[in-house]
């Protein structure tokens, strides 16, 4: 071995360490870890390559038309996706369509549809199951923070129905997809850090008019989608489904500025919407599962990411769960049962 290569080895060795050592003490201060500083200094020291292309891979993406959603179409596009691109809004979803085939996507095709609203939701996975051989990534992307107590078309909360039920919903429609797909297929779930202040507690998701808080069922159903996320892992693990639940740090985006204005004193300490997006880009790539990814950490099936890294899903010790595969399993009879979809498949523990 020559000189200059057993160099670069020691330098290796010691640079990963080092590099775990600056995310971790990151980490610990919260918002300089959840902040753009977080992603730069992530980004650099560890050095970061786009992933893998996905040339032949399908995507769907919820919450496209706008921040965090249309950044992840244009990067998967840009890496040869195919494209499904839901929006709410016609304009908005037609005008992410175009950004996400300029950015080289070989076919993009868009969905309007208001994801609370089951039928709509029953129809997209119907349009889709009739149009593609396979799917690839579903990603579930659309979500915001609703001030006014609202209700969606079945008389449900509207956070809970569009961050939980719609989620639910749409992969149940699609699993015949998902678990065919030879390749393995992946479900992200983009959460927030609003889920850290919440216990995961079923008899408090669907809020009421009542005292109704919109930051606390928001927080509540960011929750449930981590522990949902892990179902799917749970059930579907075995045909090769990963499912991960993602944070993208706190991003400026119309959705940050009218649900929180308050963030918006953060100003440039905000990340990009592209920042904002990369891990979930990355997970959509399946890194986190191949051993190509070459960071280093263990290859994951499931869990909580941060900045291209499985992070703690609790940070207070009150919001631990005394049995998470018993919240999973109630959760997704829950969601059976208010969506009246009977599942009927059985389950391990
Ligand atoms: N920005 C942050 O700092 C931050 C932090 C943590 C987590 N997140 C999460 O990141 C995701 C994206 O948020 P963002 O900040 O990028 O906000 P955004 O700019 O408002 O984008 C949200 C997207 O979701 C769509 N959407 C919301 N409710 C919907 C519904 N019922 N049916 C269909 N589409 C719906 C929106 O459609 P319209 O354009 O029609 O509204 C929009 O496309 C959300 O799940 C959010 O909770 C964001």
């Amino acid at each position: 071995m020559g000189s200059r290569t057993a160099g670069r080895r020691f330098l290796a060795a010691l640079t990963g360490p080092l590099e775990l050592a600056l995310d971790t003490s990151l980490e610990a201060t919260i918002a300089g870890s959840f902040s753009r500083i977080g992603y730069q200094v992530r980004a650099r020291s560890q050095h970061w390559k786009d992933p893998q292309r996905l040339d032949e891979h399908v995507v769907l993406v919820t919450g496209a038309s706008s921040g965090i959603g249309l950044a992840a179409a244009a990067t998967l596009g840009r890496l040869g996706a195919t494209l499904w691109i839901a929006g709410r809004d016609p304009d908005r979803t037609d005008a992410a369509a175009r950004q996400a085939a300029e950015t080289g996507a070989p076919r993009v095709e868009t969905a309007v549809v208001d994801l609370a609203d089951g039928k709509a939701v029953d129809e997209l996975a119907s349009r889709i199951i009739r149009t593609e051989r396979r799917l690839d990534c579903l990603v579930h992307g659309a979500g915001a923070l609703v001030r006014e107590y609202t209700e969606s078309p079945d008389g449900t909360e509207q956070t809970v129905a569009t961050h939980v039920l719609a989620p639910f919903r749409l992969t149940w429609r699609l699993r015949t997809l998902l678990r065919s797909n030879p390749a393995g297929a992946t479900i992200v779930t983009v959460t927030s850090g609003g889920m850290y202040t919440q216990r995961f507690d079923l008899d408090r998701l669907a809020s009421g008019r009542d005292g109704y808080d919109g930051v606390r069922a928001y927080a509540r159903s960011k929750r449930a989608q981590v522990v949902l996320s892990h179902e799917w892992a749970h059930r579907w693990g075995a045909d090769g489904v990963a499912s991960y639940a993602v944070h993208p740090g706190w991003v400026a985006t119309p959705g940050l500025m009218a649900g929180l204005p308050g963030f918006a004193r953060l100003g440039p300490l905000l990340r990009r919407p592209e920042e904002g997006a990369d891990t979930l880009v990355w997970l959509a790539a399946g890194a986190a599962r191949s051993p190509a990814h070459g960071t280093g950490e263990p290859l994951a099936r499931d869990g909580l990411f941060l900045d291209r890294r499985r992070r703690k899903e609790h940070y207070l010790p009150w919001t631990r769960a005394a049995d998470p595969l018993e919240d999973q399993r109630q959760l997704w009879a829950w969601c059976a049962r208010r969506t009246g979809i009977a599942t009927g498949e059985g389950r391990t523990r």
